[in-house]
């Protein structure tokens, strides 16, 4: 038996006022069609998505998945579009319905309802809403489902019923073949329901057996730009719980945000208000991350912090490294073990050895820095000729003055001293003072200039 999980996704999505096609838009950093998808890979399901006019688009976000691609050039309901999958469908195949705009469906969810279908069963996702208006509802009668009736097709009564349908089913592929060439759209809106199969599959005497998500957000689709908020806020609030249940100290719950995967390999982390976290990115034991940090695919390690106003990006820290604030760490640098990384200071695919200080204004980047170095105020190192690139190397020890200008490529030797002011075009012997300054003079009874 084989899933295969069919992906509806060719609505047009007007309404979220958009060239992007809906189910582009993003939830915690993933388009919501890379998270149905991604949800599906785990039943370990092939998977169809049926596209619609935004279809080149769609494809191109989704290149890297392997994914079958359907098309259905025009939107004549949802059983229509399940029928342009179909093809693909053994008859002993299990089918899996989702939606591409409902992007927040659990895998757990789906894997009890495929655990329970057999050859005589259909498994439907059903919840039930204080305000279940637009929904198709669920018709039972003594308890068992009869029918599902459309919103525009409802009576009174029908639309008094509270429990509705998500549109998430399983069945088994050999029947919904057959039950979907037997579709007819003379209906409220003249589309092909994939609803209609439920009536079909009770006539047959196929037991439609109800499922019901943890809560309804799970289940909720996107039409809007409010929609796509709602599960956004919905879905972070979820991961800040999970934060703190894993012992982790927020100042404020609702005002962090993780686009990716945020790992916490140790005890009292703290995270201060405003942070966002993107891609993957670890936080060891004790690590304290000050209010308004941007910090990207980044292992932190132990004890280090993190102050406020830092963007962080493809970077690994040490233990008791201290960075910020209004520190920016660039892609490609390692800072070491009791490293200090001070106020406005830029550093860029360096690697900065254990235990030496970077406290204020500089720019590093492609740089070895050794070990117990101490990097003035206001260090620069021409890393650029405005065609290639070069390397500056500062051995153990070093000691650069204050406003220096480091012309790569170029060496300090290991204890080195370099004095304020230097522009430094050749390598600096280790354990000497080098420093380049035009003499000092003081002209006497100079005057200052007087206005015209
Ligand atoms: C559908 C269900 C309704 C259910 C509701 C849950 C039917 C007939 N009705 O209603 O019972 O309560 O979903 O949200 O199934 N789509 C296509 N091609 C089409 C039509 C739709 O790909 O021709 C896709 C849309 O992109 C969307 C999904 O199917 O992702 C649902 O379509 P939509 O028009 O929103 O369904 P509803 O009429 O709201
Ligand atoms: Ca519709």
């Amino acid at each position: 038996m084989k899933i295969k999980t069919i992906i509806l996704a060719a609505g047009q999505g007007t309404r979220m006022k958009s060239k992007k096609a809906k189910v582009l838009h993003e939830i915690a950093g993933k388009s919501m069609l890379r998270r149905v998808v991604e949800t599906s890979q785990v039943l370990q399901s092939e998977i169809i998505v049926v596209y619609g006019h935004d279809g080149e688009q769609v494809k191109q976000s989704l290149g890297d998945l392997s994914i079958s691609w359907v098309e259905q050039a025009e939107q004549l309901g949802t059983g229509h579009a399940v029928q342009q999958a179909i093809s693909q469908v053994g008859s002993n195949d299990t089918v899996l319905i989702l939606y591409g705009d409902v992007p927040l469906i659990r895998s757990d969810t789906l894997s009890k309802m495929i655990e329970a279908l057999s050859d005589e069963s259909l498994s439907l996702l059903t919840v039930k809403l204080d305000n279940p208006a637009g929904y198709g509802r669920i018709k039972r009668s003594s308890g068992t489902v009869e029918k599902i009736v459309e919103q525009k097709d409802a009576n009174e009564t029908d639309l008094a019923i509270n429990e509705v349908n998500t549109g998430i089913m399983a069945v088994n592929g050999g029947v919904l073949a057959t039950w979907l060439s037997a579709l007819k759209n003379n209906n409220g809106q003249n589309e092909y329901y994939l609803t209609d199969v439920i009536e079909m599959a009770v006539k047959q005497g196929v037991s439609i057996n109800t499922f019901h998500p943890h809560d309804a957000f799970e289940v909720e689709g996107v039409n809007s730009k409010a929609q796509l908020n709602t599960l956004e806020r919905y879905y972070q609030r979820q991961q800040a719980q999970a934060l703190m249940e894993a012992g982790v100290t927020l100042a404020d719950k609702d005002r962090i945000d993780i686009r990716g995967d945020l790992t916490i390999t140790g005890e009292d982390v703290s995270i201060d208000v405003n942070n966002v976290f993107e891609g993957s990115v670890s936080l060891g034991d004790g690590v304290e991350v000050g209010p308004n940090c941007v910090i990207k695919n980044a292992t932190v390690g132990a004890n280090t912090v993190i102050k406020a106003n830092s963007v962080l990006e493809d970077c690994i820290l040490g233990n008791d490294v201290s960075v910020g604030p209004f520190a920016r760490i660039r892609p490609g640098t390692v800072l070491a073990n009791n490293t200090h990384v001070g106020n406005f200071v830029e550093i860029k695919k360096t690697h900065v050895g254990e235990g030496s200080k970077i406290s204020h204004l500089s720019y590093i980047g492609d740089a070895e820095v050794g070990k117990g170095v101490n990097i003035g105020a206001g260090t620069i190192t021409c890393n650029y000729d405005g065609v290639n690139k070069f390397k500056t190397t500062i051995e153990d020890g070093a000691f650069i003055g204050s406003g220096t200008q480091l012309v790569a490529p170029v060496t300090i030797g290991a204890d080195a001293t370099l004095g304020a002011g230097t522009t430094l075009s050749k390598d600096a012997p280790k354990d000497a003072l080098t420093v380049t300054r035009a003499k000092q003079i003081t002209l006497k009874g100079w005057k200052k200039p007087t206005k015209e």
